[in-house]
């Protein structure tokens, strides 16, 4: 497991790793370049916004990044400096819904801030110092609205008698005191910023007793650990569902923009205040973020704490957060397509980095039925997989996903995976028996095409399902649908696919 991910890094750097063994041994890069987490092509954003690497770049000979030296005007769209035919994406509206916008343009616009470096660029516009530095080596504490995102320099935690009980996120864990800084307190500020205090959703809970400091604790001797390396502050969500577990690292990689730092030599402190481990499934995409495992915060017990650079992450359920919960321009009915979607290459899939690709072509499906008529189309090359952890590596599951041409599962946290297709397939949500928003959404994200089951009179569950304690439920029952239908479906997802300029093009280079 672990290999592959080495494997799939050194993909990603390959300059990297060209120029360390480059011919001058006897020099080393002014940089450890190696530890910047973003794949080869966002390079040239990333040193817009980083004036001095710029710089160091270009007068360091064995700076892997020359090439992007070149992109200079390339931005990521949230940077003041950022001229809007430059930046990295930008949605293509075809149609809107009056009762969201009255043009295109204003359709557009609204989507990007909604799900894109828009989003970024309107938390950057809030952020508020809401204690001050007052002279050189003291704190600070910046945050935006709602404390959804803080920024804290010179951070004092006292965990000498931390109140740990069964709750995860305990709101009173800390008391006046127990966590602040050497710095001017706007405490009135600092007050009105609790209407999302809820554990998922804003840091108040654990900010609201930050406290104005009469000592300056890194160097007066009040802490008993200092943490030097910069360090990021999560809460999370379910690690044992895909679909919650991606709402953290998402907004996690939109807290890297808000901070504008990439490097994976950096602590993760999961802020949990219980006492329970963490059941994490898809713990291999950490990777992205850190070269360490995370760390929970009860290591830190009994001691007093203090973090030299620390921020508080964006979190997985925030009101108009991404990802979940994101106000996406709606489509008013099926039948009027509305069509708002991301460029593929929006950024937070880049993820993907994780992936080094080959073409084949999957289908995930339960049904021997359906199976069998698929194979009678020799365009196919069908595989049935069972994304159990236990028998398939989370990496596994993902190289195989993005090998895929066309999905096909039933609804469920599992078509997470649709952030990992390539950019020309199509995901099929064969029935949803309840809501079909949630992974259309998210496919719209993505930027890739979605499809569901159209004819209910095509489907046929077995009884009225059994939930263990709710009763009747149509989500806890099998069903059999009709396999002439189906396939109607099934090639239809096929003509999509091959009719994107993007697999066409796969197809001229591999023929080559
Ligand atoms: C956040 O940004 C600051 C300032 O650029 C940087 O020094 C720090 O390392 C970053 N923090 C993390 C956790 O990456
Ligand atoms: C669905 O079918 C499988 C296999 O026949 C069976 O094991 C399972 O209990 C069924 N599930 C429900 C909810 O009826």
């Amino acid at each position: 497991m672990l290999l592959l991910v080495a494997l799939c890094l050194v993909c990603t750097y390959k300059t990297t790793s060209a120029a360390d063994s480059g011919q001058d041994s006897s020099r080393t890069p002014q940089l450890d370049y190696s530890s910047l987490v973003l794949p080869q092509q966002h390079i040239p954003f990333f040193l817009h916004n980083n004036k001095r690497l710029a710089k160091l770049c270009k007068e360091d000979p064995l700076c892997p990044f020359k090439d992007a030296l070149l992109l200079k005007k390339a931005c990521w769209g949230y940077e003041k400096s950022c001229s809007p035919e430059h930046r990295f994406s930008y949605p293509v509206c075809t149609s809107f819904d009056s009762g969201w916008a009255n043009s295109i343009q204003a359709a557009q616009e609204l989507f990007w801030k909604q799900a894109d470096f828009g989003y970024v660029r309107e938390r950057l516009s809030e952020m508020k110092t809401l204690c001050k530095p007052m002279s050189p080596g003291d704190s600070s504490l910046k945050c935006t609205s709602h404390m959804r995102f803080c920024r804290a320099v010179n951070l004092f935690l006292d965990l000498r008698s931390p109140r740990r009980g069964h709750e995860r996120y305990k709101e009173d864990f800390l008391e006046q005191g127990e966590i602040g800084g050497h710095c001017s307190l706007d405490s009135k500020a600092l007050a009105t910023e609790g209407m999302h205090k809820s554990p998922l959703q804003s840091w108040f809970a654990e900010l609201q007793m930050y406290s104005e400091l009469d000592f300056h604790p890194l160097d007066d001797g009040h802490c008993d650990v200092i943490i030097d390396r910069p360090t990021i502050f999560m809460k999370l969500d379910a690690g044992v569902n895909m679909y919650h577990h991606f709402c953290d690292f998402v907004n996690l990689y939109i807290s890297q923009h808000l901070n504008n730092s990439f490097s994976r030599d950096i602590n993760i402190v999961m802020w949990d205040t219980s006492l329970y481990g963490y059941g994490d499934l898809f713990s291999e995409t950490w990777r992205a973020f850190t070269d360490d495992d995370i760390i929970h915060l009860k290591n830190f017990d009994s001691k007093r704490v203090c973090f030299r650079d620390a921020f508080f992450s964006l979190l997985p359920r925030m009101r108009y957060g991404l990802f979940y919960n994101t106000p996406l321009v709606r489509i008013p009915h099926a039948s009027v397509a509305l069509k708002c979607f991301l460029f593929p290459h929006l950024a937070f899939v880049h993820l993907i980095m994780f992936i080094c690709c080959h073409l084949s072509m999957l289908m995930r499906l339960c049904m021997t039925s359906l199976i069998n008529a698929l194979k009678t189309v020799l365009l196919f090359e069908v595989k049935l997989v069972d994304y159990k952890y236990k028998e398939m590596p989370f990496l596994e599951q993902i190289r195989v996903t993005h090998n895929s041409d066309i999905f096909i599962g039933m609804h469920g946290a599992g078509l997470t995976h649709l952030l990992f297709l390539p950019d020309w397939a199509v995901i099929f949500e064969l029935y949803n028996c309840q809501d079909e928003s949630c992974y259309r959404d998210l496919a719209r994200l993505r930027g890739v095409h979605y499809m569901t089951w159209q004819k209910r009179d095509k489907v046929f569950p077995q009884d009225k399902g059994h939930h263990p304690t709710l009763g009747e439920h149509p989500k806890f029952t099998n069903y059999t649908f009709d396999v002439e239908e189906f396939m109607r479906l099934v090639l239809l997802a096929a003509e999509y696919v091959t009719r994107h300029p993007a697999w066409r093009a796969k197809q001229a280079r591999d023929e080559l």
